[in-house]
């Protein structure tokens, strides 16, 4: 048995040997790959073997670590390279925007985003436009709303947080912080949103994550890489979630597309609208809207969310660093709570928040990018037509950038407050919402941890290993509160 496996392993190397010099060796992008440090790659499923879909951060991890800061792989037929050092990720997707910025298109990308119609899957001229409209409408300056709706919708978290810990203080939050960030997006976008007693989360949307979530952790054994799994495993569970998530979102768009007022627009929807009624290029499409709006609740949701929850459980897990915070909250602002303004009041909240997306980074990896030309980083000629990672994960973890990594220390933040933070990646594509987010995170903490105590109910430490989902996220855990 031992014997044949060595013969066929034998056959399949010499094969790929023969292949690779026969018809790849005059391929300049082979070569150029060759030269990037990286693992052996068989014929077919490349270096899919060594990719755990269930920690996939952990597989770069391990990579980053034997390869060094940009390593390349096959995903299958797919020719990727990833990048796992701040300072080449910066080189890539900052100083070569140009040659970065496009989003490699895989075939169940294609179907989430209809046809890269969205804003984190689409390219080219619509992508620059659509992006920069939804950028303008989010800063502070422009959307005023943002404090007013933050607020509201916290208080509503409150009130019902305050009253459900009277029965039961021990409570599994996650729903919870996700029913919040959930309705201020919505609230952006509809004006609407779901009260906490309720079925959280309408249901299209929760099954929706829920189905993106496996398909994304399908990564590396899925047809997007490996082709010949078309047999096996077809798109149609994707497309018909996809479909249900659309139908969830088009009434509601068709009805305010009927109803607003086109002088007057109020919510980020009628202000898109607007903006696309005016593309003198009509290049921004109204039919679009519906795959814009669906990108937006899952991109603002999940990764706030996250946020939010693994900084309450690394504070649970803390509980000195949470009295601290406290302090902080109580002595600059005894009777209220802060504006999103005063922001640089609160240096300690501040690195507890970095701390967090440190110690904790709720995205492990951007979204795939295209390098559209042959261009050197990092001393390597990465090929046009390249499929390219940022790993964001195995910094935060590394030795070499932060002392200690496992442990959860605010005051590395105190003592270097410009240590890179990477979970909103870098670049272009970076994440456009980051500073509507930061606000966010603010104007909910503030008051969060002025208000209530978490420790663990049984005062044990919390495990804090993140399941992987392509974001990363706590397991289910529960923990005590009370009030201050
Ligand atoms: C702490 C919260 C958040 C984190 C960690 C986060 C992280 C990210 C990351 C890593 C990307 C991919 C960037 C890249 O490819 O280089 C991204 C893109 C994006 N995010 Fe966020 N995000 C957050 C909150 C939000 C919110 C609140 C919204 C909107 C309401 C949002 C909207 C988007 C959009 C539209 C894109 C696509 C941008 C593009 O492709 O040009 N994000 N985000």
């Amino acid at each position: 048995m031992v014997f044949v496996f060595i013969f066929l392993f034998l056959i399949i190397y010499f094969f790929h040997k023969l292949l690779r010099s026969q018809f790849f060796n005059s391929n300049k992008n082979e070569s150029f790959l060759q030269q990037i440090p990286g693992p052996f790659n068989f014929p077919i499923i490349g270096g899919v073997y060594l990719l755990d879909r269930n920690n996939l951060h952990l597989s770069f991890d391990k990579l980053y670590k034997k390869y060094g800061k940009i390593f390349s792989i096959k995903f299958g037929v797919v020719n990727t390279v990833v990048l796992n050092e701040p300072d080449i990720i910066f080189e890539a997707f900052h100083k070569n925007a140009n040659f970065f910025s496009d989003r490699y298109m895989l075939p169940s990308i294609n179907i989430l985003s209809g046809n890269g119609s969205n804003i984190a899957f689409s390219n080219g001229e619509y992508w620059k436009k659509i992006r920069s409209e939804f950028s303008s409408l989010i800063t502070k300056s422009k959307n005023k709303n943002l404090e007013t709706e933050f607020n509201k919708h916290y208080f509503n978290f409150e009130n019902f947080l305050s009253g459900y810990i009277k029965k039961n203080d021990t409570i599994y939050i996650k729903p919870f912080i996700m029913t919040y960030t959930f309705n201020v997006v919505y609230g952006l976008i509809f004006n609407e949103s779901v009260e906490y007693e309720q079925e959280l989360i309408p249901k299209e949307i929760s099954d929706f994550i829920q189905s993106l979530f496996d398909v994304l952790k399908e990564t590396t054994l899925c047809p997007d890489y490996l082709p010949f799994l078309i047999y096996f495993k077809n798109y149609d569970h994707l497309k018909e979630m996809t479909k249900k998530m659309i139908a969830n979102v088009n009434p509601k768009i068709k009805k305010i597309l009927n109803e607003m007022d086109e002088s007057n627009p109020k919510t980020l929807l009628e202000n898109l609208i607007v903006s696309i009624k005016n593309d003198k290029d009509n290049i921004l499409k109204i039919e679009h809207l519906d795959h814009i709006v669906v990108d937006l609740i899952l991109a603002g949701m999940e990764t706030t969310g996250g946020v939010i929850e693994w900084m309450v459980l690394n504070l649970t897990n803390n509980i000195d660093i949470q009295n601290k915070l406290y302090k902080e909250l109580l002595s600059n602002n005894f009777l209220s709570y802060p504006s999103i303004n005063e922001a640089s009041n609160y240096p300690y909240f501040n690195a507890c928040v970095k701390e967090t997306m440190r110690r904790s980074p709720i995205a492990s990896m951007g979204p795939p990018r295209l390098c559209t030309k042959d261009i050197e980083i990092g001393g390597y000629i990465i090929p046009k037509g390249t499929q390219i990672f940022s790993n964001l994960y195995s910094y935060s973890f590394s030795e070499k950038f932060h002392k200690d990594p496992f442990l959860f220390k605010p005051e590395r933040f105190i003592e270097c407050p410009n240590t890179p933070i990477l979970i909103f990646n870098l670049g272009s594509r970076q994440c456009p919402a980051k500073g509507m987010a930061e606000s966010e995170i603010f104007a909910f903490g503030t008051k969060l941890f002025k208000k209530f105590l978490f420790t663990s109910p049984n005062d044990q430490v919390i495990d804090d290993k993140p399941l992987f989902h392509v974001s990363l996220t706590p397991k289910k855990w529960l923990v005590k509160i009370t009030e201050r």
